[in-house]
């Protein structure tokens, strides 16, 4: 699997990619490029401190979503790339793009799907007051944080909570299943009908069989039914 990575910001979610390609947790992975929409995208930094090559690509300099979206195809079929994941890109892309790598493409957003979309997700949910947050790996079609999902992490929030120690719980968590998509999908084993993705062999009971934030406490948290 041949990837291109697009960034826009500080890239942690790249630098998680790197780092399990590097350890050799990812066969049959490799960075074939990063791709950035701004030049000061700190992803880029992170790219080439790890020998990974980079382009950047203002979309400032077009004048469509379109022809931005075109050069961006165009860049990364130039590299080899089979494969897209976009980690922090804050760009919308259009069928332009998607139709280039059908079934091909990933986003990460730092919040259980469909709660909450577009950006400040973590911020929202705080602000919200959810006890469950979390973050999704999800196929990108062309609508905004909508695609099939494959993994979706939970962590608990908290009354204290803000934008900053939330994201900070959401990010650590993302850079856990992100790869962990990867390499299913790297080694064959997704499959998509519809909304559903299926990862062959994986375990669909999550650890356990449910999860309470707060936790339940006695006498709540036994099994229990009421005579009838
Ligand atoms: C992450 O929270 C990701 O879920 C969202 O943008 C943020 C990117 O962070 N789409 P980073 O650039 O990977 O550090």
């Amino acid at each position: 699997m041949r990837l291109g990575v697009l960034v826009s910001g500080s890239g942690s979610n790249l630098q998680a990619i790197v780092d399990r390609v590097q350890a050799g947790h990812l066969p049959g992975v490799s960075i074939a490029l990063v791709l950035a929409n701004a030049p000061g995208a700190y992803g880029l930094v992170r790219a080439t401190k790890a020998g990974v090559a980079t382009a950047c690509v203002d979309h400032r300099e077009f004048s469509s979503r379109q022809a931005f979206d075109a050069e961006l195809v165009r860049r990364l079929q130039d590299a080899g790339v089979d494969t897209v994941a976009l980690a922090g890109f804050m760009r919308i892309l259009t069928p332009v793009f998607l139709d280039a790598f059908p079934g091909r493409v990933l986003n990460i957003h730092p919040a259980i799907l469909p709660a909450f979309p577009g950006v400040h997700a973590q911020g929202q949910q705080a602000e919200y007051g959810v006890r469950l947050a979390g973050c999704t790996v999800h196929f990108v079609d062309e609508h905004m944080d909508h695609g099939p999902i494959i993994i979706q992490a939970a962590v608990p929030a908290t009354p204290q909570d803000t934008a900053q120690s939330l994201g900070e719980r959401i990010l650590a968590l993302e850079h856990r299943i992100y790869p962990q998509a990867l390499a299913w999908l790297a080694s064959g084993r997704i499959t998509v009908r519809g909304r559903q993705v299926e990862v062959a062999g994986a375990d669909y009971a999550g650890g356990g069989r449910y999860w309470t934030v707060p936790t339940l406490e006695p006498p709540f948290d036994a099994d229990w039914a009421a005579a009838s």
